[in-house]
């Protein structure tokens, strides 16, 4: 099939490979010409493992290409997949106005094609936007939905680090469509991938993505609240929390203590879920526990350091990990920011290290030091937190904290074995 797909971010992108690689013809769109550039060069405009390579052998086999003109996109391909941001707005509930700016801008191709195409919402929005918002722009192009056009909801639920793979190997495809004949296509498009299809209405389909995320979500709070608890008691909550996950009815999944969840998703679709339920005068008791744990983890991780070596002041503390979580260069609503500021807050000497979000991450915080690599962060440290969960970091051994001043090592994330760590004093969340 011909696709389109308009935004080439972390979803974006990685569909249009992920579809272009099964054999579908992939015409990728973005506002931003600097990135429709790169992809033509084949070199992706974020990171993630394995899509260097995978964009490379596409664009030279002409399987992809990027453009910024969506009009040109949609009248050449059979249908469009809309993956640009849904941000957080103000008030906690999500801006529309990129998916708006989108439809409306495919309405205008609409509105010069005479053949059947297919509209499909891919970008994670809140039930009852893409039959409202979404169809009302797309009828401004004069076209009857259901007879010239189709109208569908995707959601994605891949996850930053591992995109290529969760794409292309889901646990489930949710398919929500209006019409039957969108139905049909979008069956068309996800054939040669082997997940069960779940076929659904447009809200239903919108409403599983939200759901998903925010009981993902609450598992991670769960864990951190019982984390607390067990660090008051001498219980290892990762102990506690393997013999919890045998029961296939909770699952392992997800039941980790750290620092909290961050990332582009996780916060800011429970955040949409309860402005959405206060829109239908509905309470969100849980979910407002879910974020307030979230918030307080941080805070809590840079406590636990406090209490084990005394103030703060004038020691030099190293976060290794500045993306929200390891394999990634994204830094959006990344734990590592509130940990920063705390420490800041609190006299420290903050140096940051991460093997790809220091970019981003100076941009927000330019009041730090970071470190060239590993040694040189560790390199006369007081003590160090781990925030995220590289390799690199799940590799470190006593001879790497070896150049700390004071070898007290906080793990954020409980990545390392303290019985292989000698002389290191090493405080573990939930431990
Ligand atoms: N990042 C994830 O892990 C993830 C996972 C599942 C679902 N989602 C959802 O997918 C959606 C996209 O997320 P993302 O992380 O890929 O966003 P992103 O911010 O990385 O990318 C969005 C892209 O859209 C482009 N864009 C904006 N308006 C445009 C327009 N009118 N025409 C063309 N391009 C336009 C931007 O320039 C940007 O490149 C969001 O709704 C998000 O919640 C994200």
């Amino acid at each position: 099939m011909r696709i389109s797909v308009i935004g080439t971010g972390y979803v974006g992108l990685v569909s249009g490979v992920g579809f272009a690689s099964v054999g579908h013809d992939v015409l990728c769109v973005d506002i931003d010409e600097e990135k429709v550039e790169m992809i033509n060069r084949g070199e992706p405009p974020i990171y993630e493992k394995g899509l260097e390579e995978l964009l490379g052998v596409l664009v030279t086999s002409g399987k992809l290409k990027a453009t910024t003109d969506t009009a040109r996109a949609v009248v050449k391909t059979d249908i469009t997949f809309i993956c640009v941001g849904t941000p957080s707005g103000e008030d906690g509930g999500q801006d529309l106005s990129y998916i708006e700016k989108a439809a409306e801008d495919v309405a205008e191709a609409l509105a010069k094609k005479d053949d059947y195409h297919v509209v499909c919402v891919k970008s994670t929005v809140k039930p009852g936007t893409t039959d409202g918002l979404v169809l009302r722009a797309l009828e401004s192009s004069g076209k009857k939905v259901g007879d010239d056009f189709g109208l569908a909801m995707n959601p994605e639920f891949l996850r930053e680090g591992i995109a290529l793979k969760d794409f292309m190997e889901p646990d489930r495809v949710v398919i929500g469509a209006l019409d039957k004949r969108s139905m049909e296509i979008l069956a068309e498009v996800y054939k040669e991938f082997p997940a069960p299809k779940v076929y659904t209405d447009l809200r239903t389909a919108e409403m599983i993505k939200y759901v998903s995320n925010a009981l993902l979500a609450t598992k991670i709070s769960f864990a951190n609240e019982v984390s607390r608890i067990c660090e008051e008691t001498g219980i290892d909550v990762y102990d506690v929390m393997g013999g919890v996950g045998l029961d296939h009815r909770i699952n392992r999944d997800f039941l980790n203590a750290g620092c909290g969840f961050g990332g582009s998703c996780f916060p800011k679709d429970v955040k949409a879920l309860v402005k959405y339920a206060h829109e239908l005068g509905m309470s969100s008791h849980l979910l407002d526990a879910v974020l307030e744990v979230n918030e307080e983890q941080p805070v809590h991780v840079i406590d636990m350091l406090e209490r084990n070596m005394g103030s703060l002041e004038d020691k030099k503390v190293t976060v290794l990990g500045l993306a929200f979580k390891g394999g990634t260069d994204d830094i959006r609503e990344t734990r590592a920011l509130p940990m920063v500021k705390e420490l800041v807050k609190r006299g420290s000497e903050v140096v940051g290290y991460d093997p790809e979000a220091m970019k981003n991450f100076s941009f927000v915080v330019d009041y730090i030091d970071y470190a060239g690599d590993l040694e040189e962060a560790l390199e006369g440290a007081d003590a160090c937190i781990i925030q995220n969960d590289w390799q690199e970091f799940k590799e470190l051994t006593s001879d790497d904290f070896a150049v700390m001043k004071n070898k007290i090592v906080l793990d954020g994330r409980r990545l390392l074995d303290p019985s292989k760590l000698d002389g290191v004093t090493y405080l573990g969340v939930g431990l």
